[in-house]
């Protein structure tokens, strides 16, 4: 168990549990991508720890890129997604995989995906470690999930509770 700020969290996904997902969905994204050179866009801060392991596991020529985005504030999503830092001018006629942490309500990924489509990709894929399913509201696949999860609380492996919790090497829950 561990406690950030006045919150307490249990384990929730374990660190072989984790390897053994990403494994997969790097295979994935292999077969899907091995060929096609792709760029790999993390979006920050929440993806750093899982694009890293991830694209350890892509064993093909690709590119990587980052964005950063940020909709949260303590635990509730304030529904305005603000982008800084992006390196967009490059992704035109590029087949772009958009690398996240969580997809939650999906409002994050609706704004992200609506403005890298301005720059003319020649395809964009998502990438997801965790899916809250339940949360889920907008109509864009999710094209590769390691998990769908309960829609609760989730901290660790990238994902903080204000700021604190990203460093934590496995996926948490907020205990009730
Ligand atoms: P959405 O816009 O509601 O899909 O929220 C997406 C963003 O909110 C994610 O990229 C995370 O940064 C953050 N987020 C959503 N759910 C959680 C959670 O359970 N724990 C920590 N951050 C979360
Ligand atoms: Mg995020």
């Amino acid at each position: 168990m561990v406690t950030v700020h006045d919150k307490s969290f249990e384990v929730y996904i374990e660190k072989t549990r984790l390897e053994k997902e990403i494994k997969r969905v790097a295979s994935e994204l292999m077969d899907s991508y091995g060929e096609r050179q792709p760029i790999f866009v993390g979006v920050l801060n929440g993806a750093f720890m899982f694009f890293s392991d991830l694209m350890k596991e892509f064993d093909a020529p690709c590119e990587v890129a980052f964005l950063k985005a940020s909709s949260y504030r303590g635990m509730e999503s304030t529904g305005e997604v603000h982008f800084k830092d992006a390196e967009l001018e490059q992704l035109k006629g590029r087949d772009i995989v958009v690398v996240e942490d969580i997809v939650d309500t999906g409002t994050t990924l609706k704004a992200l995906f609506e403005q890298i489509a301005t720059f003319e990709p020649a395809s964009m894929a998502i990438c997801t470690l965790l899916l809250k399913k339940e949360a889920y509201k907008q109509s864009i696949p999710i094209d590769y999930v390691c998990f769908e999860t309960e829609n609760k609380f989730l901290l660790g492996y990238g994902l903080d509770y204000d700021g604190y919790g990203r460093n934590l090497p496995e996926v948490y829950i907020l205990k009730d």
